[in-house]
């Protein structure tokens, strides 16, 4: 439930992120199949949330929050619960407010690194589990993040031909943003965008052994960053193409451009 509860914290903001980025395509008179990968975007995500929504009503009935905890472990989930969904909020006001601001190759390249997190997420995650429900749940899921990364891919071949140079520095501080932001999911929260009291991290390591102990196909700390940095080094690949360069991730040993503080507005990416 812990766990399915942490990717909740990204999954139910898709459908109202890529929601808010549809009706920004029609008012900016995007072209049409612009218009219509958002939507399609949005109605995945839509069953997205349904998993994670599904999934912690089955295994753990109030949850994610909705609960008393009784036992020191369950109060230090619900405890954690409500710091992420603290998070969540502040990520929702922060990309609100900065959705208007951005154009499309710095919204879309946020988004690419978002969709490059989970299906690299959930292809390890549906060779990890020993559930046969969850096998099926992660590979399907990892299917449409998959489509979403390559219409991604596809919006973004047609825009970076006309880079400006401050456009790709907006954009190598959006891949630092990212990481910070999708770590707390794909491997471990750094300093940075996160709001937690010190206790959280200690917590989050024991629910997160948890969930690993039961199945679920969490990977270890180790695999979690190895897969981390494989899919930045995709995108990296991916970026230096048009000339943008890569932030520093010294976290995971990548060099790179220093990126300085980050406020929450300048939050984007989503799965
Ligand atoms: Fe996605
Ligand atoms: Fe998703």
């Amino acid at each position: 439930m812990y766990w399915f509860a942490v990717l909740a914290n990204f999954d139910a903001s898709g459908p109202a992120v890529f929601a808010r980025a549809t009706i920004q395509a029609f008012e900016k008179h995007e072209e049409d199949p612009v218009r219509k990968c958002f939507f399609s975007i949005t109605r995945d995500e839509m069953n997205h949330e349904e998993c994670c929504q599904r999934t912690i009503a089955k295994l753990w009935p109030g949850g994610p929050l909705d609960w008393t905890p009784v036992t020191d472990l369950e109060k230090a989930a619900h405890n954690n619960i409500g710091w992420l969904y603290h998070n969540g909020g502040r990520y929702w006001t922060g990309y609100s407010s900065a959705v208007g601001k951005y154009s499309l190759p710095v919204l879309f390249t946020s988004f690419m690194m978002g969709e490059m997190a989970a299906s690299t997420l959930f292809r390890g995650m549906s060779s990890g589990t020993r559930h046969p429900v969850f096998s099926e749940m992660f590979q399907r899921i990892g299917r449409d993040e998959s489509r979403h990364l390559q219409i991604c891919m596809t919006i973004l071949e047609n825009e970076w031909p006309g880079l400006t140079d401050d456009v790709r520095s907006l954009i190598t501080r959006q891949l630092r943003a990212g990481f910070v932001f999708l770590s707390m999911i794909l491997w471990e929260p750094p300093e940075g965008f996160w709001e937690l009291p010190p206790y959280f991290l200690d917590n989050h390591r024991v629910l997160m052994d948890h969930a690993r102990e039961a199945g679920l196909g969490v990977l270890s700390y180790e695999e979690q960053a190895e897969n981390w940095r494989v899919a930045m080094a995709r995108i990296r690949a991916i970026v230096e193409r048009w000339g943008i360069e890569f932030p520093a991730i010294p976290e995971l040993d990548i060099e790179g451009v220093h990126v300085d503080f980050l406020d929450p507005e300048e939050i984007i990416p989503v799965f």
